[in-house]
C-alpha cells in the first residue's frame, strides 16, 4: 500500500483544489472523514479507481472498506453489458438510506456508465442524493468536483471529453506483490456489439517514458508482478514521436533490472503481429500467457461483428505463438447469441475451442448495448435457446480445462507466493495464472518459488522444490 506521484504533469490547478478541500474536509465534517470506493467493470477500471483513491487520500480522506461507515462513496461503473449497469443503478437505490442518516455523505458516481448521457440525465432526475457524476475524460478533476460540493453546495454533472493523458495522477495501489500499469486508453475498434469506443473516447497511447518510470517504480515498491493494461495493448504507440510499438515496449520494461513478471491485456488479434511473439519468447520476465479473445468462430458472425480476421487467422496466429513458446497458456472471451448467430455458427465456437484447446475462457451472452450497430440488427433467437447454446460451450470448456491442468501434474513450475492458505499451505500464481497449493513457511510470501506439481483437487497441489 502505497501512494505515489510521478512526474507530475497533473493540473496544477486540481492540485490546488485538492489542497484546498484538505484544508476544509475537518470543519465540513466535524470529524476525520473517510471514503469507500466501489469498482465495477474490468481491470482498466481497477487500476482507475486506484488513481481515484490516490486523490481522495491527498483530499485528507482516509481509505475504507464500506459504504456504511463512510462519508464520500463513488462507485467506478461499467457499461459493457446491460447486467452491470442494472447492478449499479439496484447498488444506489440502496444508498439512500445512508444518505438520509448522514446528510454530508457525498455520492459519486464516474466510469463507462456515467459517461453516457441518457445515463447522466436518469441519475440527475431520479437519484437526487447523488452529488457528482462524471466521466472517463474528466476523473483528474476529481478534486475540482468535490470543492464544489463542499465550498459551493453544486451538484456537479461533468461528462466533456477530451482524449487526454494526464500524467502525474496520485497513486493509491491495492496490492502490495501485483499491480495495474495502464498504457493506454481508449479504443478505436469499434466491434460492432461493445459500446467501449463510445465511453472510453479514442485511442491515446502513453509516453513510453513514463510508463517505464512508472513500471521501475513499482519494482522499486516491491511489486513481482506488473500487468500492462489497455484495451489493445497491441496497436500500442501509434503516436508519431514515441517510436515504441508494443513489442519493443515489452522489451524496454523486461530490461528494467528486478525479480519481477510482465502481464499483459488484451490483446486483439488483428494487431498481434510475429514481433510480440517473438518478443513474448525472449523477455524472460513475461509470462508465457496470452489472453486473445476470439469472440466467436464463424467467419460470418466475425464479419458482423467487425472483428477483421478470419477463424482461420485466428487458429494460424495461435500456432505461431505454440511453436515459439509450446508450454503457452491461451486464454479467450467468446460472446454467445451475437444477432444472427445461428446454432451452427455457435458449433464452429465450439470447434474452435477444441482445437486451441483455452486454459480458461470469459464467456458472455451478447447484451445489446444503446447505440452500437448490433443493437439494430435482427435477433431472432431467443435468450432461453443462447442460454442453452452457452451451457453447452461451458460444459465443453470445463472438460478441456481439468484435461489442461493436470497436464502439469510431474512438472515444476515457477509460482509467484502471493497469499496464505489454511493448514500450513501457501498460494500462489504460475506463469499461466494457475493456482498452486503447496506446503511452505508464511515466509514465502512475496517470493517467486519453484513448485513441484503433484496433484490437482480442484486446484494444483504440489511440494517446494
Ligand atoms: N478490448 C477487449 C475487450 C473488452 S470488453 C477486446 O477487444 O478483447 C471484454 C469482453 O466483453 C469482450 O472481449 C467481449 O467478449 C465482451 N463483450 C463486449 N461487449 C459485449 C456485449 N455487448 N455483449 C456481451 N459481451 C460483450
Ligand atoms: Fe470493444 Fe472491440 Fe475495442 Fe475490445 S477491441 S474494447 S471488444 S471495440
Ligand atoms: Fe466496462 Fe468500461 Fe471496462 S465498459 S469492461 S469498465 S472499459
Amino acid at each position: 500500500m502505497n501512494t505515489q506521484v510521478l512526474e507530475n504533469t497533473y493540473p496544477a490547478e486540481q492540485e490546488q483544489y485538492s489542497n484546498r478541500v484538505n484544508s476544509l474536509l475537518c470543519e465540513y465534517y466535524g470529524y476525520s472523514p473517510k471514503a469507500f470506493v466501489q469498482t465495477y467493470g474490468c481491470q482498466q477500471n481497477v487500476s482507475d479507481s486506484e488513481r481515484i483513491k490516490g486523490m481522495l487520500k491527498n483530499m485528507g480522506y482516509t481509505l475504507c472498506e464500506s459504504a456504511d461507515e463512510s462519508d464520500f462513496i463513488l462507485f467506478n461503473t461499467c457499461a459493457v453489458r446491460a447486467h452491470a449497469e442494472d447492478r449499479v443503478f439496484g447498488n444506489l437505490g440502496a444508498l439512500k438510506h445512508l444518505k438520509r442518516r448522514n446528510p454530508k455523505l457525498i455520492i459519486a458516481i464516474c466510469g463507462c456508465m456515467a459517461q453516457q448521457e441518457s445515463v447522466a440525465e436518469r441519475i440527475k432526475k431520479s437519484f437526487p442524493y447523488v452529488n457528482i457524476v462524471f466521466g472517463t475524460h474528466v476523473k483528474h478533476r476529481l478534486p475540482e468536483f468535490v470543492y464544489k460540493v463542499i465550498a459551493q453546495s453544486k451538484r456537479v454533472f461533468e461528462l466533456s471529453e477530451n482524449n487526454l493523458v494526464i500524467e502525474g495522477i496520485p497513486v493509491h495501489r491495492d496490492g502490495d506483490l501485483k499491480g495495474w500499469l495502464p498504457i493506454m486508453h481508449g479504443c478505436n475498434n469499434f466491434c460492432t456489439y461493445c459500446i467501449v469506443p463510445y465511453v472510453r473516447g479514442r485511442e491515446r497511447s502513453r509516453d513510453p517514458e513514463h510508463i517505464l518510470a512508472e513500471a521501475r517504480q513499482m519494482v522499486k515498491d516491491g511489486f513481482k508482478e506488473i500487468t500492462l493494461l489497455g484495451q489493445n495493448v497491441n496497436s500500442y504507440g501509434k503516436e508519431p514521436n514515441y517510436g515504441v510499438n508494443f513489442a519493443e515496449l515489452l522489451r524496454r520494461i523486461n530490461d528494467i533490472p528486478g525479480d519481477f513478471r510482465i502481464r499483459f491485456m488484451t490483446s486483439h488479434p488483428k494487431d498481434c503481429t510475429t514481433e510480440l511473439l517473438d518478443a513474448m519468447r525472449d523477455c524472460e520476465k513475461v509470462a508465457k500467457h496470452l489472453h486473445l479473445p476470439f469472440q466467436c468462430g464463424s467467419d460470418k458472425i466475425l464479419k458482423a461483428m467487425n472483428r477483421r480476421y478470419t477463424s482461420k487467422e485466428y487458429l494460424a496466429l495461435i500456432d505461431a505463438a505454440k511453436q515459439r513458446m509450446p508450454d503457452i497458456s491461451l486464454t479467450s472471451d467468446i460472446i454467445v447469441g451475437f444477432p444472427g448467430e445461428t446454432y451452427e455458427d455457435f458449433k464452429q465456437t465450439i470447434e474452435l475451442i477444441k482445437q486451441v484447446r483455452f486454459m480458461a475462457l470469459f464467456t458472455f451472452i451478447y447484451s445489446p448495448r444503446p447505440n452500437t450497430p448490433a443493437a439494430i440488427m435482427d435477433d431472432p433467437i431467443s435468450r432461453q435457446e443462447k442460454g442453452k447454446w452457452f451451457n453447452e460451450l461451458l460444459a465443453e470448456q470445463e472438460k478441456i480445462a481439468e484435461q489442461n491442468i493436470t497436464r502439469f501434474i510431474g512438472k515444476t513450475l515457477k509460482v509467484i507466493c502471493d497469499d496464505y492458505g489454511t493448514d500450513g499451505y501457501m498460494l500462489g500464481h504460475t506463469d499461466g495464472n494457475a493456482i498452486v497449493k503447496f506446503k511452505a513457511d508464511r515466509s514465502v510470501y512475496g517470493q517467486f518459488v519453484n513448485v513441484t506439481i503433484n496433484g490437482f483437487e480442484g486446484t494444483l497441489i504440489g511440494k517446494l522444490k
